[in-house]
């Protein structure tokens, strides 16, 4: 069977490997005094709140399962666009708002609708691995910026500019960012805003951790810089709710009729249950329980941070949003007897793994610049399993 290159550039997606190692793993460790303590999974250990849950068994209880409008259904938009005005004061009106099945789909749309073949996106190095894939799906290539820890791991101004060229069609980053947790100096995005407005460009913001924000000086969305910014979001991670497939976008209105033709034909709609539950979301308790597992995921950051720190993995910039650390194995991978060098991280990952049981995930399916020095941990994992993890990175590392 023959497969296209678009599929073919696809590339794989090395994080499984290291999941499903860990999976085996856990089979066999299960009833032994050392579990495997899972810090790879980038997504919450909470699931949706009783009232969500309330609201997505009455839809199937009362038959509200056909297909919606392909934008969505008209109340779940006019509610987000009333989230963004009690929590961001914003105005967002809701038909710029278009519901998907997750940020992947929105992203998908985005790059359909916008990419033609052979443009190119920038991005930084590191980023979220999907989001060069749903670029080159449109068949557009990701131009990786190396971004370091000045840059909070995210583009300058400066940089796009230099690398702008013929080809290059708009700049897509995370913020905050899988996988470093760091979000977008606000001045610099403006910034970087600017210069791809001046050459008729996109700016595209993957807003999916933005719920999960734990400091006022980074927690704006960039709709509140300028209504061309397109806005990326998703229930997923703030929500808690990564399996029921929903996320949304905010575009331009001129966009709006492009995307809704694109998603009719594509999707048809997102789920039609998920967004019925959806509506809860945003009940004053559905809310207070969300702001209660955001203070629950900073503190996890704030004990698991300085923690890995004194351990010497260090993380130069603390993250201030979603729940990971983006650290720098490099200096204490001697110690579990791996060498420095080309395959460190993805090394050290496994050695972490098979001496203390702990599941990371490797740097390298999140770019080429300084990836193989770097591994991900995930914080979405409870207080007393962090607080086991560096017990036995202590006993090997310390
Ligand atoms: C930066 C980023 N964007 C998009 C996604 C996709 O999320 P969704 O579950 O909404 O499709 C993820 C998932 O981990 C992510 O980390």
């Amino acid at each position: 069977m023959q497969f296209s290159t678009r599929a073919q550039r696809i590339e794989p997606f090395y994080v499984m490997e290291v999941a499903k190692a860990a999976q085996a793993l856990a089979r066999e460790v299960a009833h032994t005094d050392q579990p495997v303590i899972f810090l790879n999974i980038g997504e919450p250990d909470f699931t949706a709140p009783a009232l969500v849950q309330e609201a997505a068994a009455r839809a199937i209880g009362s038959g509200a399962t056909q297909y919606t409008n392909a934008l969505g259904l008209e109340p779940l938009r006019e509610a987000i666009s009333g989230w963004y005005a009690s929590r961001f004061g914003v105005d967002v009106p809701a038909r710029r708002i278009v519901v998907t099945a997750g940020a992947s789909a929105a992203l998908q749309l985005a790059c359909l609708a916008l990419i033609e073949a052979g443009d190119e996106i920038l991005m930084p190095d590191p980023s979220y691995p999907c989001n060069r894939h749903f670029v080159s799906a449109a068949e557009g290539s990701a131009k990786l910026i190396p971004s370091g820890a000045a840059e909070r791991f995210q583009l300058s101004a400066a940089q796009v500019q230099a690398h702008w060229g013929d080809k290059t069609r708009g700049v897509l980053l995370a913020s905050p960012s899988n996988p470093t947790g760091t979000s977008i100096d606000p001045t610099e995005l403006r910034r970087i805003h600017e210069v791809v407005k001046s050459k008729g460009g996109i700016t595209i913001v993957d807003e999916i951790y933005l719920g999960l924000s734990y400091d006022d000086a980074f927690g704006q969305t960039a709709l509140a810089m300028d209504d061309d910014i397109i806005s990326i979001n998703s229930f997923s991670k703030y929500f808690n709710m990564t399996g029921w497939r929903l996320g949304w976008m905010v575009v331009p209105d001129a966009m709006v009729p492009v995307v809704e033709r694109l998603a009719q034909n594509l999707f048809i709609c997102a789920s039609t249950i998920s967004q019925h539950a959806a509506l809860a979301c945003f009940a004053p308790e559905s809310i207070a329980e969300f702001e209660r597992r955001r203070a629950e995921f900073k503190a996890r950051r704030d004990y698991f941070l300085p923690q890995l720190n004194r351990l010497g993995l260090s993380v130069p910039v603390m993250p201030d949003g979603a729940f990971y650390a983006w650290a720098d194995c490099s200096q204490m991978a001697h110690k579990l007897c791996v060498a420095p060098g080309a395959n460190c991280s993805w090394d050290f990952a496994h050695a972490l793994l098979q001496q203390a049981h702990i599941a990371a995930t490797p740097g390298r399916d999140f770019g080429t610049a300084d990836t193989a020095r770097h591994i991900r941990f995930s914080t979405a994992n409870s207080m007393a399993q962090l607080q086991e993890a560096v017990a036995r990175m202590e006993r090997l590392l310390g």
